[in-house]
């Protein structure tokens, strides 16, 4: 790979994904898009770029796919969970107590365990939502994660991975060597696929919004627009959960952090956001691409 093939790379990555590659990760770039290169048949990464210098947009896809980083597994970290769980879900009760309606935005939410596992907490307190209108929406840049997450279907592996044995059981069914996520549970979750660097106010508003483990990947611009448009379409009184290395602690104050509780944030009264419908000019222009 050529200097300029890694700038070309990196420049797509940023506008296309929001990938913040610093200059020093060619391995990662080579580790990820080899692979890639041999199954289209070419020679390495300067004929990968060259294809997609000359439009192929399929392509492009697949290379902004395979740089993403998907890694995930169920109950990821415990204490978010426990947060929805212990201090969100006590708050929502009684503040919608009287509509009985709850929406959850997984922004991030990759092959779904994320979102699998927030449907499963809400069926352990089946009784106390008895009766409500809950809608969990999973979005992904991925069109190919979103299918997996859609079809909720896992290893023996993946099962392994943080969640508990007697979820396994209740809330799965054996397949050969694989599990399926029960139809209920399934049935729970919309998915949909979406850039985060796009608009995304036709999502309409909602209660609790997970955005974890993908902000960290973005530079400080880009994060610092992404609040400010979740603090758009996020309640008053609605609940943002970060990843453990991600804050908003120095970059906005339109979300200030729930006290004692990591990774829990609230939107600031105040709301600092910039007036609705302003997207910083960068990244409008990515989301006309
Ligand atoms: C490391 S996974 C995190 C999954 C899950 N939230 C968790 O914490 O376990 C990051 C996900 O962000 C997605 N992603 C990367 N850039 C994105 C973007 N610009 N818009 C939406 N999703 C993006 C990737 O496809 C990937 O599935």
């Amino acid at each position: 790979m050529t200097p300029t093939d890694y700038e070309y790379l990196r420049k797509l990555l940023k506008d296309r994904s929001g990938l913040d590659l610093s200059a020093d990760k060619q391995y990662l770039i080579e580790s990820r898009l080899l692979p890639l290169s041999r199954k289209e048949g070419l020679a390495g990464i300067s004929e990968l770029v060259q294809k997609m210098k000359g439009g192929s947009t399929s392509l492009t896809t697949q290379v902004v796919e395979a740089m993403t980083t998907n890694e995930t597994f169920f109950f990821r970290d415990k204490v978010p969970f426990d947060h929805f769980r212990d201090a969100i879900m006590p708050e929502i009760l009684k503040a919608r107590a009287g509509r009985k309606s709850l929406r959850i935005w997984c922004a991030a939410g990759s092959t779904g365990q994320e979102p699998y596992s927030l449907a499963m907490c809400l069926k352990e307190m089946s009784a106390a939502i008895s009766g409500w209108r809950i809608e969990i929406l999973a979005t992904d840049l991925s069109q190919e994660v979103i299918e997996k997450s859609r079809a909720g279907i896992y290893s023996q592996f993946e099962v392994q991975r943080g969640l508990p044995i007697q979820m396994l059981v209740k809330y799965f069914k054996q397949n050969g060597e694989l599990w399926q996520v029960n139809p209920d549970i399934r049935a729970m979750i919309q998915h949909r696929q979406l850039n985060l660097l796009h608009d995304f106010t036709q999502l309409g508003t909602f209660d609790v919004i997970f955005c974890r483990n993908v902000l960290i990947y973005f530079d400080q611009d880009t994060k610092i627009n992404i609040f400010n448009r979740l603090a758009k379409i996020i309640e008053p009184d609605g609940f943002l959960v970060l990843g453990a290395a991600e804050t908003v602690v120095g970059l906005t104050d339109t979300f200030k952090p729930f006290p004692e509780k990591r990774g829990l944030y609230r939107p600031n009264a105040a709301r600092a956001a910039p007036a609705a419908g302003i997207v910083a000019p960068k990244l409008a222009a990515m989301a006309g691409r």
